[in-house]
């Protein structure tokens, strides 16, 4: 599809390209097809820039890390630019989070700015849903660093029927545009020197995961983004074989899980997986899981799950029974076998999930399977209102049934 909407480049640019308006990132207007954003990066207090595509409208930057490698660690401004394809008229609040300012500017109206969020992962929301065209919207979100501390900004969106979700790549689009070429050929430039050899001191673990993903040959079997997997499908492939999609990796896995399992690690496996060239050393598996993380403007995972709630575990062990939400039919409790519903083979072990999943991953998965794994056979248990069919525990809400759960998974050996 080509950008067709350039009368609103201007307005975009005139609505206050912002900061970073006269450095040259203009877009060409002929050429909106590339996935994901485009992100110019600025230190404050000096002129040095830098860009490259972002997956979503999110970073992390951990306290004394560069946003980039081309950057002096210390306070920054990122520009994300491009356009949030639809294939309906549809309307949306969008909702912020993180450390710092924020400035997000939709088909060139400003929609939400705020000179501090109010973090604690508190979001700042649009006070109304914001109203979105069939095809491309231009949107631009400039977030300003905190002058200490970790940075991060994280964009979702949601209404009546979507639950609140990050921006999904596969709806975001960016140009060319100089920065970006400049970008890219000062990294080709510097593997070009440095080999594998890049001093990981200086490298920046969200670019870090997509080169790895990149070379790897990742995409090869995997699909993400809305692209489909770019080769033929593995000979063996047979129902439970089949390479997952990968655009949620960064926020389903926890970071020690996902680094064991890249790196071959026989525990915690389901199935293992195929046989791939995977980073050599643990620190660089450990680096690859918290670049997939920081692309979703989300930390490393902390050290430990949190600690099981007894009470809370009683009633999700009653709640996963087959009389019950019934969720037992399909996934094996340890020891204790599935008892036999469709797809139960392809289900992960309950004794898994913890040591798998982040936390804020499982509930949002549980809202709605079939929009973050599309094809997959785990049902959905609740309504648009956030409801399951079981009335008699917390009076059907959701939410507080699958936090039960999610404590009685903590005491499955
Ligand atoms: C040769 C094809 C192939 C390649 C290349 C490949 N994978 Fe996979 N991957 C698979 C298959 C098949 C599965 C499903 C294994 C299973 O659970 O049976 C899988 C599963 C996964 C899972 C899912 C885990 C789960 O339990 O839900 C992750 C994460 C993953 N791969 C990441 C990667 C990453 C990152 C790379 C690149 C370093 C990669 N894969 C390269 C085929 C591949
Ligand atoms: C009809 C079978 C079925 C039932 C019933 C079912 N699930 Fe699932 N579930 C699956 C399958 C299949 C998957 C694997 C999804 C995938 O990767 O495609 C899954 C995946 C999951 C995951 C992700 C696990 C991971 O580590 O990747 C969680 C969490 C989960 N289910 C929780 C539940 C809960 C809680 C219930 C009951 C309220 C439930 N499931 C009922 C089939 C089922």
């Amino acid at each position: 599809m080509r950008f067709r909407g350039l009368a609103t480049l201007p307005l975009l640019a005139a609505a206050g390209a912002g900061p970073v308006a006269g450095q040259p990132t203009e877009t060409v207007a002929a050429d909106f097809e590339r996935s994901g954003l485009e992100l110019v990066l600025r230190s404050n207090g000096g002129d040095a820039t830098d860009a490259r595509v972002a997956r979503l409208a999110a970073l992390y930057v951990a306290k004394g890390e560069p946003p980039s490698p081309f950057l002096d660690p210390g306070s920054f401004e990122a520009t994300f630019r491009g356009a949030i394809e639809l294939d309906l008229n549809d309307s949306f609040h969008f909702a912020v989070r993180g450390n710092g300012g924020v400035r997000l500017s939709i088909g060139g109206q400003v929609v939400l700015e705020h000179d501090a969020l109010p973090g604690g992962g508190t979001p700042a929301a649009t006070a109304d849903e914001v109203r979105l065209s069939k095809g491309l919207n231009p949107i631009e979100l400039v977030y300003s660093s905190p002058a200490r501390g970790d940075s991060w900004v994280r964009l979702t969106w949601g209404n009546d029927y979507l639950p609140e979700e990050p921006v999904p790549p596969a709806s975001l689009r960016h140009g060319v545009s100089t920065a970006l070429d400049r970008g890219r050929s000062r990294r080709a430039a510097r593997d070009l020197v440095a080999g594998d050899a890049v001093s990981l001191a200086r490298v920046v673990p969200a670019e870090y995961a997509e080169r790895r993903i990149r070379r790897d040959g990742c995409l090869v079997c995997h699909s993400r983004d809305g692209a489909p997997a770019s080769g033929p499908p593995a000979p063996d492939a047979g129902p439970t074989h089949a390479p997952p999609d990968l655009t949620w990796a960064g926020e389903k896995f926890r970071g020690d899980w996902l680094a064991d399992y890249l790196a071959g690690h026989p525990a915690d496996l389901p199935r293992p997986h195929p046989g791939v060239q995977t980073p050599a050393s643990r620190g660089e598996t450990d680096l690859f899981a918290v670049g997939l993380h920081h692309q979703h403007g989300l930390a490393a995972s902390p050290p430990d799950p949190e600690p099981v709630d007894a009470e809370l575990a009683a009633v999700g062990s009653d709640l996963i029974r087959g009389d019950r939400l019934g969720c037992h039919a399909c996934h094996a409790l340890g020891d204790e076998p599935a008892l036999g519903g469709e797809g139960a083979e392809e289900a992960i072990n309950f004794d898994l999930v913890r040591r798998r999943l982040r936390r804020p991953f499982f509930d949002w998965f549980l809202r709605d399977p079939q929009r973050i794994l599309p094809g997959t056979k785990m049902p959905q248990f609740v309504d648009e209102d956030g409801y399951t069919a079981l009335y008699d525990v917390f009076d059907g809400e959701a939410a507080r049934q699958f936090e039960a759960i999610w404590h009685y998974l903590g005491t499955i050996d």
